[in-house]
């Protein structure tokens, strides 16, 4: 195990109804806040109506900017920010999911601040400080209501960038899973499929001694796979949607990944996907993690086994263990295709003609390279590219 620090400071407030505390929860930061939503589908749900009047019960005075897109853009965080600092709001309340809360966080950072906030974005700066956030979550997937993260796309050449600081965590996440049921199956496929892939970002580690981190790994993971066939079967079971919206905040708050180096490769390579593609970022994922691991499974196959074993109950293969990572490999991605998602490029209607461009601009995390369990130059991810079409 590696040093660490732990941190996970969002009030998580869980359970059928809890939305109607929204109102008392957002008093306790401020009078004036910022309501901040998506397309739409929360108006339609009847979930606006519930939260604005618990705002108004409580007195609060709410200053509204929807319009969030999935892959949020940074255009609408910089008019959030404009009407923040004009309004002298104090608190920034995201209903929905994480393309709200990221477009949120990166307006709670950029208000304080001076410069550009895409500065926090380019890595040019870290921010010192931010207006509280708080969440009502509607869809289980990015994990951004407890995670130290937002993900912002610069339509200025479509860059996807991800900011990573404690600061931005949210004040407290209200989850009620019964408000998941409306969600368009495509979107809870694709939201299960980036809860997985968090949890195996972590997973695949170089670093040994890490029995306690792997074994919540692989409950976190059997637990969503199981919960995931019943949802997909059975939308408004509560008790499946509660064990993955659970799961989708565990898996990303950094509980996972104590103690242990994860990898973020796949994370950085699908960024490109969903920033020019404008593809679910979930179902990018569904694509490029069965191709990044059939890339790097041979520089650890016992933990490629484990994986197999363990997770998909692949029998361990004495005579060739790499025969038990391939059958596990396969099982991933069977999954993915088994719950409605794409795993190829060319499933997802992507063509061939922009690997090139894409391998060009994914961000390297160390230098030239991409990745800690297997550091990947760009090379490699035009060849995991390639893999994945
Ligand atoms: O915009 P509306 O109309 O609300 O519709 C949304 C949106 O179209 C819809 N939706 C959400 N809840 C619903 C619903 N429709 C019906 N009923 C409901 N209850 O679902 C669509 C997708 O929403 P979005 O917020 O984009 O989904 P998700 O939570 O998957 O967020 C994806 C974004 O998060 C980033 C991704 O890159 C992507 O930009 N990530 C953020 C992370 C973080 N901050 O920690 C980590 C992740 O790795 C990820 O990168
Ligand atoms: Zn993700």
């Amino acid at each position: 195990m590696v040093k660490f620090d732990f941190i996970s400071p969002t009030r998580i407030i869980f359970g059928e109804g809890t939305e109607n505390r929204v109102g008392e929860e957002t008093l306790k930061y401020s009078k004036k806040i910022l309501l901040h939503y998506g397309g739409g589908s929360i108006k339609k749900t009847g979930l606006y109506d519930k939260v604005t009047r618990s705002l108004d019960k409580a007195g609060i005075e709410y200053i509204e900017l929807p319009g969030v897109k999935p892959n949020p853009r940074l255009g609408l965080v910089k008019e959030g920010i404009r009407i923040c600092r004009e309004n002298n709001i104090g608190f920034i309340l995201a209903v929905g999911g994480g393309s709200v809360i990221d477009s949120a966080k990166a307006i709670s950072v950029g208000v304080p601040y001076e410069g550009d906030v895409w500065d926090f974005y380019s890595g040019k700066t870290l921010p010192q400080e931010s207006l509280p956030v708080g969440v009502v979550l509607t869809i289980a997937a990015a994990g951004s209501e407890a995670s130290k993260s937002s993900v912002i796309t610069n339509e200025d050449g479509w860059y996807k960038r991800g900011l990573n600081v404690d600061i931005i965590r949210p004040k407290f996440a209200i989850m009620n899973p019964a408000l998941t049921y409306t969600l368009p199956p495509y979107q809870t496929a694709s939201g299960i499929a980036d809860i997985i892939a968090h949890i195996m970002e972590r997973y695949f580690t170089n670093t040994p001694n890490v029995e306690l981190t792997d074994r919540l790994c692989e409950a976190t993971l059997k637990t969503v796979i199981n919960n995931a066939m019943i949802v997909m079967e059975d939308p408004c079971n509560y008790n499946a949607r509660a064990e993955i919206m659970w799961a989708g905040t565990l898996a990303h708050n950094d509980l996972l990944g104590t103690g242990r180096v994860g990898d973020w490769a796949s994370h950085q390579i699908e960024h490109e996907l969903s920033a020019i593609y404008d593809i679910a970022h979930g179902a990018g994922l569904a694509i490029v993690f069965p191709a990044w691991m059939e890339y790097v499974y041979k520089h650890n196959i016992n933990r490629f086994a484990q994986f197999a074993v363990r997770v998909w109950d692949v029998e361990y293969s004495f005579d060739s263990p790499e025969k038990t990572v391939l059958e596990g490999i396969k099982r991933t991605r069977s999954f993915f295709g088994s719950i409605g998602l794409p795993t190829t490029l060319k499933g997802a209607g992507i063509p061939g003609d922009r690997l090139e461009e894409m391998a060009a601009k994914c961000k390297m995390t160390n230098g030239d390279t991409v990745g800690q369990f297997v550091r990947l130059t760009r090379d490699d991810v035009l060849n995991i590219l390639k893999l994945a079409q």
